[in-house]
This record gives C-alpha cells, structure tokens and sequence, in this order.
C-alpha cells in the first residue's frame, strides 16, 4: 500500500482573511493540510523556523519580501532527513509573493524525491499556485509533480468536495 506524507509550513497571527486583516488562531494551510491528513491517512511534518515570523501582517510581508529577494534558506527547528517510506507527498503552504515561504525550501533541500508523486497545494488570497508548481519541479528532483491545488485560505470550508475530488484524481 502507498506511504503518504504532507509537509506543511503555516502561520496564525495576523492575516489577510476575506478582504480584512483578521486574527487567525490556526493558519489556513495547517487547517488544509489536517483535512487532507484526514481523507488520506498522511503523516504530518510541520516545518518551523527558528526565527519566528512577526504576528503583525504588514511586518510579515515585508519580512517574506526580503527573504524571497535574497532567496533565504531560513533555519528550521527540526528538520525532516529523509523521506524513505513515503511514496506520495503533498506539500502545503501559503502564497507569499507568489511561491513558497523559503523556509519550505529549506526543508525540501534535505529531501531525496527520487522516484516520489509530489502533491503541489497552496493557500492563497487570490494569487492561486503563483509559479509553486514550476518551483517545485526545480527543486523536488526526480520527482514526479502533480497538477497542484489552490484553496483560498478564507475559503477551506466551502472546498471540502474539491479537494477530495483532486485528491482522489491524482492520489492512485
Ligand atoms: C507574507 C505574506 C505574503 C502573502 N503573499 C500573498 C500573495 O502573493 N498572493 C496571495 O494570494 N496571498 C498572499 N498572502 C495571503 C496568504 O497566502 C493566505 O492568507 C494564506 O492562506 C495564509 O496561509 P497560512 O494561514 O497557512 O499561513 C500572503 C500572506 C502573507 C502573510
């Protein structure tokens, strides 16, 4: 039987939510990447960094454009060795400026993907999967990457049925 892993990067805190900057207790991906836990049985790997992201949206999104402008690998408190075992993985994460947070890159780095079905998924607030797809193409090699999905973060709930229906298209 196949193996799945989702490896999630997510921040609660101050957020872009239907038009408004709202307070999220729990971070739209991390609430994405449990549904599809849910319906696929996955093992969960959260990335973190040590370096905590400011709560503050404003100071977040200035903090995001540097890094992306530098292309950061900021330092994570664990990290995830190996992906020996798991034959498909979704990786989950927010649209920042277009792509990834570079922390998920920094975790991807570590990953030997050879051989493995990589789930592109992203929340977002109107960018959709921005270039994840193509991002991860680069930078999961010798993987072979699905089409992606774009949830917008203030939307989960009501994508219940479209995510099953993706899932249930690519995951085989
Ligand atoms: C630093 C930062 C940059 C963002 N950039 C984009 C963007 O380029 N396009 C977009 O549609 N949404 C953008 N957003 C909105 C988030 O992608 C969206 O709220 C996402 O669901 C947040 O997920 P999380 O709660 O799991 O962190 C940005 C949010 C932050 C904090």
């Amino acid at each position: 039987m196949s193996r799945n892993l989702i490896i999630y990067f997510s921040r609660r805190g101050q957020n872009y939510y239907n038009n408004e900057i709202t307070f999220l207790e729990k971070g739209n991906s991390e609430k994405l990447a449990e549904f599809i836990s849910d319906i696929t049985g996955a093992d969960m790997f959260e990335i973190r960094t040590v370096k905590e992201y400011p709560a503050d949206y404003r100071e977040c999104t200035e903090a995001a454009r540097k890094e992306l402008q530098q292309n950061a690998r900021p330092r994570l408190e664990e990290y995830l060795g190996s992906a020996r075992g798991y034959d498909n993985i979704f990786i989950v994460g927010p649209c920042w400026w277009g792509t990834y947070p570079m922390a998920v890159f920094t975790q991807l780095e570590q990953i030997d993907f050879t051989g493995k079905k990589v789930f592109p998924v992203m929340t977002h607030e109107g960018s959709g999967l921005g270039s994840a797809e193509r991002d991860l193409k680069r930078t999961c090699k010798g993987a072979k990457i699905v089409r992606g999905l774009a949830v917008q973060g203030s939307r989960i709930e009501e994508s219940e049925q479209s995510v099953r229906d993706w899932v249930r298209k690519y995951l085989k």
